[in-house]
């Protein structure tokens, strides 16, 4: 079976060379000269662990190009993995979905052969069945479901652990109204060992956008109770290992800190609340989960001004940009709402992380990046924001240290330590 991947992302990306240790043929395609020819020369386009080793590997099955049309044509099974970005009101911006669409339905329009189409990008419910069908279906001219298949196969794998999510998933799920997609999938999938949910597209749809909504919820759930829990003076960790032990409940996701960051948790749960307002319905749960979510790495700016009440030229140390360890993704990273507020009490910033600096150098040209973590700390103060490993080998004796991330060898040496959940 050849495949073909729109979008050279972090989803699509390693979609692709996935399915190509998997054996299959693909071809990925990206509008970015840069992804494409940084693919083609055996180089990733974005950081994900183990993914250079496996393009290497795989050299022979994986092709990138910018040219859709002969990826499209010459490929049975069509992965559209482009951005689906968020709107002013929290809605999705379906833009680069329903282009990606018009531009397959124009191919679509020329083949003879049956071809699939399936949208791996997290869409709300419904879009594949509705927008997207009758972008394809305008365009090509042919009906869905009989003259070529359609689907969707939303994608939970995590960024940093992305390859181990993708092969050995906790689940698969393929959303299809016609038989032939759905079977196509099932084959294409066959040699991953995983539950499979067969389903229609809209349920699958909102299967993933439930799942992250379930995610985020119990991160900010699990920081209001951290909240109390210091303030009480409890460690919120020995709470949540406490917890997580109920069978019924599970202690993933339980990890108080600064609050969930990344391109899809708060983007997708803005998605559904505002998708569910566009119905009729308020989800007041999870407005209550995205209000906490924003409130909580304010708390190291205000627990830092215990120790420091003025930050009018104090040099601040930042470790960790990235909105998680093992990524270089600053998407919605608790950095920025930290950052800014740092800036705006005039504070000079000193920041540091292994893989993201280039990025928010982007953002944040005017603060001072260091070349290691150990420069970081001859800072008045340091705030940590993300777990990376190398955190833990700091020395932090005499320091003051703002942890939102429970850095043990900071918990443990810092002169002045607060953490922001313990
Ligand atoms: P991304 O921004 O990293 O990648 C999207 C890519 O699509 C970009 O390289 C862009 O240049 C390309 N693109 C846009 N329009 C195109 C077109 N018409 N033709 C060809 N290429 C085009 O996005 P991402 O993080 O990979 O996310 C993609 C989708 O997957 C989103 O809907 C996201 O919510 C979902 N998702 C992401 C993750 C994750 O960990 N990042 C996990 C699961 C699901
Ligand atoms: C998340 C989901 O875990 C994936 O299943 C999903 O496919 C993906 O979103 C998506 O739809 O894009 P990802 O954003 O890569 O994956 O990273 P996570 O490991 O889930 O972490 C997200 C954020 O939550 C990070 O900022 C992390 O620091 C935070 N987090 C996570 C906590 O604060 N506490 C926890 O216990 C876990």
């Amino acid at each position: 079976m050849k495949i073909s991947i729109v979008g050279c992302g972090y989803v699509g990306c390693v979609t692709g060379v996935c399915f190509s240790d998997m054996g299959y043929e693909v071809i990925l395609v990206d509008v970015d000269p840069i992804k494409v020819e940084s693919i083609n020369k055996g180089r990733p386009p974005i950081y994900e662990p183990g993914l250079e080793d496996l393009i290497r590997k795989n050299r022979e099955r994986i092709c990138a190009t910018m040219n859709l049309k002969d990826a499209v044509y010459d490929t049975e099974i069509t992965f559209i993995a482009v951005g689906t970005p968020s709107n002013g009101d929290g809605s999705i911006d379906l833009t680069y979905v329903l282009r990606a669409c018009e531009e397959v339905g124009d191919v679509l329009k020329e083949k003879e052969d049956f071809s699939i189409v399936i949208i791996k990008s997290t869409v709300f419910p419904g879009t594949t069945d509705n927008r997207v069908r009758k972008v394809l279906e305008y365009t090509s001219g042919k009906k869905a479901g009989i003259d070529f298949g359609l689907g969707s196969n939303p994608e939970f794998l995590r960024e940093g652990n992305a390859i181990h999510d993708f092969l050995s998933p906790d689940r698969i799920v393929i959303g299809a109204e016609d038989s032939r997609t759905a079977d196509a999938l099932k084959v294409l999938y066959s040699s991953i060992d995983s539950r499979i949910v067969m389903t229609s597209s809209r349920t699958a749809e909102m299967i993933k956008y439930a799942s992250n909504a379930a995610l985020a919820t119990k991160i900010s759930f699990a920081n209001e109770i951290g909240n109390l829990c210091k303030t009480i003076g409890i460690d919120s960790r020995d709470v949540f290992m406490g917890v997580g032990m109920d069978n019924r409940i599970s202690p993933a996701f339980f990890k108080t800190g600064i609050g969930f960051g990344g391109s899809c948790f708060p983007k997708d749960v803005r998605a559904l609340v505002a998708g569910a307002r566009a119905n009729g319905i308020e989800l007041n749960i999870l407005n209550a989960v995205l209000k906490t979510n924003e409130a909580q790495p304010l708390r190291l700016l205000s627990l830092l001004q215990k120790h420091l009440p003025t930050l009018e030229g104090k040099a601040i140390g930042v470790l960790g940009l990235a909105f998680k360890p093992g990524t270089d993704d600053i998407r919605e990273s608790r950095a920025f709402s930290v950052i800014t507020g740092l800036i705006s009490s005039g504070a000079k910033i000193i920041a540091y992380d292994p893989v993201a600096m280039e990025n928010l150098k982007k953002i944040f040209p005017q603060i001072t990046y260091a070349s290691s973590a150990r420069a970081v700390l001859e800072a008045d103060a340091v705030l940590i924001l993300t777990e990376w490993d190398e955190f833990e080998d700091l020395d932090y004796r005499g320091k003051i240290v703002i942890d939102g991330r429970r850095i043990e060898a900071a918990r443990q040496n810092a002169a002045i330590y607060e953490g922001v959940c313990w």
